[in-house]
This record gives structure tokens, sequence and C-alpha cells, in this order.
């Protein structure tokens, strides 16, 4: 199975992706960094220039794929669990929830600007997006991890050790 990293942007996803990968000597994806790639231009152009529809349906397709990778670490997109066939998908991997607070999410976020659906009042937007999403993590997830007092390393850690001993 695929270990497959969810939770809202800014939950450090990308970040504990990368470090437990080369924990576990396995390959990392950032679905975002692959849609990105596949469309040749960064996620505000495609929400701006093509829409977010398109982008879900990139989204959607491109996950699909890289869950076939069973070996993998795979952080995905803070809004992915909005199609219901990701959710099925993922639910058929190992999949941990990275739970952040909002003050923590909105710290981490910080002024990156390659995130469309937080433009304007961060801290309001990731409010409205944590509580409609919130249900879909909890239905996918198997593990969830609190990262409100954790670095990167920590979380990491704490998932490698869980592996390691499942
Ligand atoms: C989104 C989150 C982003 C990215 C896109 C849409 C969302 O990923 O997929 O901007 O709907 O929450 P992160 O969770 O990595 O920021």
């Amino acid at each position: 199975m695929a270990i497959v990293l969810i939770g809202v942007p800014g939950a450090g996803k990308s970040t504990v992706g990368k470090i437990l990968a080369q924990q576990l000597g396995t390959t990392f994806i950032d679905t975002d960094s692959v849609i990105e790639q596949v469309a040749g231009k960064s996620i505000s152009d495609i929400f701006i220039q093509d829409g977010e529809p398109h982008f879900r349906q990139l989204e959607k397709q491109i996950i699909a794929e890289s869950l076939a990778n069973n070996d993998a670490v795979i952080s995905l997109g803070g809004g992915a669990l909005m199609d219901p066939q990701t959710r099925s998908l993922v639910k058929e991997q190992n999949c941990y929830w990275l739970q952040a607070g909002l003050s923590q999410a909105v710290d981490r976020v910080g002024m990156n600007k390659n995130r469309p659906l937080l433009l304007g009042n961060v801290r309001g937007q990731l409010a409205d997006l944590m509580a409609a999403r919130e249900p879909l993590y909890i239905e996918c997830a198997k593990h969830v991890v609190d990262t409100n007092k954790l670095t990167a390393e920590q979380v990491a850690n704490h998932i490698f050790e869980e592996v390691r001993s499942d």
C-alpha cells in the first residue's frame, strides 16, 4: 500500500512526505507538483486560466495514476478528497491525516502565493476549508497525527516508526 498524506493546506504534507520517503528509501510523489509538470504551469495559473473544475479533473486523474505506485509516499492537495472516486481509492491505502489547528496552518501557509483558494483573508478561507473538509479527512484516514506541537521531522519519525512496526 502507498502511504498517503492528507490534510488542509499548511498541514505539512509535502515537507513531511519528503522526509518520510527518504527515511523509508522510497519515492515521494507530491501530486500538486505532478499537476504543475503535466499542465506546464503553476497551480495558480491553472486556476486563473483554466478554472477550478479543470484543475479538479487533472487532480483526480493524476492522483489515480499516482496511487497505482504501491510503494510511494504520496501527498495530496488539501481539496483532493472532495472527489468521491479519489476518496474510495484513498481508503484502500495507508492514509495518514496530518491534523493541524487553524493558527498553525495559517502560520505555515504564510505568504505563499501558490495557493489560489487562500487569497485575501487567509485565516477566514482556511477556517472555511477546514470545516468543510474535516469530515472527508475523517472518512478516509486510517491514522491521525496531531501535528500542532511537532516539527515536520517529528511527524515523519512518528509515521516511520508506526509503519516499521506494522
Ligand atoms: C487546494 C490545496 C492546494 C492545491 C490547490 C487547491 C485546496 O494544495 O491542491 O491550491 O483545495 O485546498 P495544498 O493542500 O498542498 O496547499
